[in-house]
């Protein structure tokens, strides 16, 4: 899409929208969270401060945006910076103008310039956000957040808890060092050298002695698959990917057998906390050489006396079920091609190499036009798409826009329920399985954020 064009559809929009007062149909008034792309220092190591980050506020993480099921939103997203931004809202199933890929869905936005995002969010969850131009930059310096959107009705915690687990480069004086490096790009991609949680150390936090707590975990990392477990509390995984579960996911509470959450991946866990004040309970997670706290949370006051048993089941969302009669099946190939142009991707930046591909074409880049979809489905059709991983490292593989079903791998034991990111593991074939229900031109690309910016992005159609 031309520029011109991108002008035209954000004033259509601006238009609905009526100026200042911001009435959707019927009168109701939207959830606004307006965010300002910025500059930004913190003291993410003890007595530094980082210089050089990138959030929504000056001094302070990007915020957890609150959001309902079925209730409008408007997300002003004024880009502050001296470079081109574009802001995606990962995970949710909202019209394809909105999805905030640059030069595929929205003109990147400018230094100065503000575009406002609308939508209404079908799916109650666990979701988050992040830049879509820039991103490997803005991504690693900060500017990553979590997006709740809220049941019309709770299942009955008392409390919640919300972990963005992500790392950061930094040099022992807290200061960044390379983002990334080519070694790395090339392979599972560059760590971290600091790991936190809500730009910190560990997440400290009391929650009633005996009462039952939501919390919320994404890895927004950039790079890192995370191997957690839990530590003192009885718990029950509620929802993977933003959808409560319809198959069991194993609650793990062993470093030898953690849970593995990917880059772009959520979970919902209920959590009992201890019937005895001043214990904790504690999500770890393994990392090399040993093991790690993420978050510790104290029981305090006296016992609620609560049951994981109490709680209500968390409604199912509104998604269509793929009919696995006799589906079309696309098949799309993981591959490392080290050779190929570099991509051009106009406003939004490039880490200056080419390594990966799929089915053996790395993408041109987002600004090059004419770049045809990896696939075309029909709006409506079921369909199965065989992901096949031929690089020994590991692709989170993410469909924006779309949920899919995980059915069958030629290496493990699925577990089948809706999400919108699969880790693909060394050599497997993974068929997912989703109904092309949501029309538009669709970003399909790996979440190690150096494989998708070195030639392993592409986009699917659904017309
Ligand atoms: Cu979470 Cu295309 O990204
Ligand atoms: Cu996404
Ligand atoms: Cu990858």
């Amino acid at each position: 899409m031309k520029r011109r064009d991108f002008l035209k559809t954000s004033l259509a929009g601006a238009a609905l929208m009526g100026g200042g007062g911001a009435l959707f149909a019927g009168g109701v008034s939207p959830i606004m969270h307006p965010l300002k792309v910025q500059p930004a220092k913190y003291g993410l190591m003890p007595g530094k401060i980082t210089e050089g980050m990138v959030s929504t506020f000056s001094d302070a993480p990007p915020p957890v945006l609150r959001l309902k099921q079925g209730a409008p939103a408007v997300l002003p997203v004024e880009n502050a910076m001296e470079e081109y931004t574009a802001m995606h809202w990962h995970g949710l199933r909202i019209p394809n103008a909105m999805d905030g890929v640059p030069y595929l869905t929205q003109f990147p936005i400018g230094p100065g310039e503000t575009f406002q995002y609308e939508f209404t969010p079908p799916d109650a969850g666990t979701y988050w956000y992040h830049p879509h131009c820039m991103t490997m930059t803005q991504m690693a310096l900060g500017l990553t957040g979590v997006m709740v959107v809220e049941e019309a009705e709770g299942p009955g915690f008392d409390s919640e808890e919300v972990l963005n687990l992500r790392d950061f480069r930094l040099n022992d004086d807290g200061q960044f060092i390379d983002l990334y490096t080519g070694r790395g790009a090339a392979r599972g991609g560059t760590h971290g050298t600091v790991m936190a949680v809500n730009w910190q150390d560990v997440q400290r936090a009391d929650h009633g002695t005996g009462s039952l707590v939501r919390l919320r975990v994404a890895a927004t990392d950039t790079t890192r698959i995370y191997k957690l477990y839990f530590e003192g509390a009885d718990g029950k995984i509620i929802a993977w990917d933003g959808h409560p579960v319809d198959y069991p996911v194993p609650y793990p509470t062993s470093p030898d057998a953690p849970l593995l959450l990917s880059p772009g991946q959520r979970m919902d866990v209920a959590l009992r906390m201890p019937s005895t004040e001043g214990q904790d309970v504690k999500l770890m997670a393994r990392v090399p050489g040993g093991t790690r706290e993420m978050a510790v949370l104290r029981a305090t006051g006296t016992d609620a006396g609560r049951d994981l048993a109490e709680l209500a089941p968390l409604p199912r969302n509104p998604l269509a079920e793929p009919d696995l009669t006799s589906p079309r099946v696309e098949e799309f190939i993981f591959g490392w091609s080290p050779e190929g142009d570099l991509p051009n991707n106009g406003f939004c930046g490039t880490l200056g190499y080419t390594f990966w591909s799929i089915n053996r074409t790395p993408w041109a880049g987002d600004a090059v036009e004419g770049v045809g979809p990896l696939a075309t489905l029909k709006l409506g059709e079921s369909v199965v798409l065989r992901l096949r991983n031929e690089s020994p490292n590991l692709h989170p593989i993410h469909l924006h826009g779309l949920t899919f079903r995980p059915i069958r791998s030629n290496k493990r034991e699925v577990i089948p329920n809706m999400t919108d990111t699969a880790l693909l593991l060394k050599d497997e074939v993974l068929d997912i399985a989703l109904v092309a229900d949501n029309p538009g031109n669709w970003a399909f690309h790996c979440h190690v954020i150096e494989h998708q910016k070195t030639g392993l992005a592409g986009y699917i159609e659904v017309v």
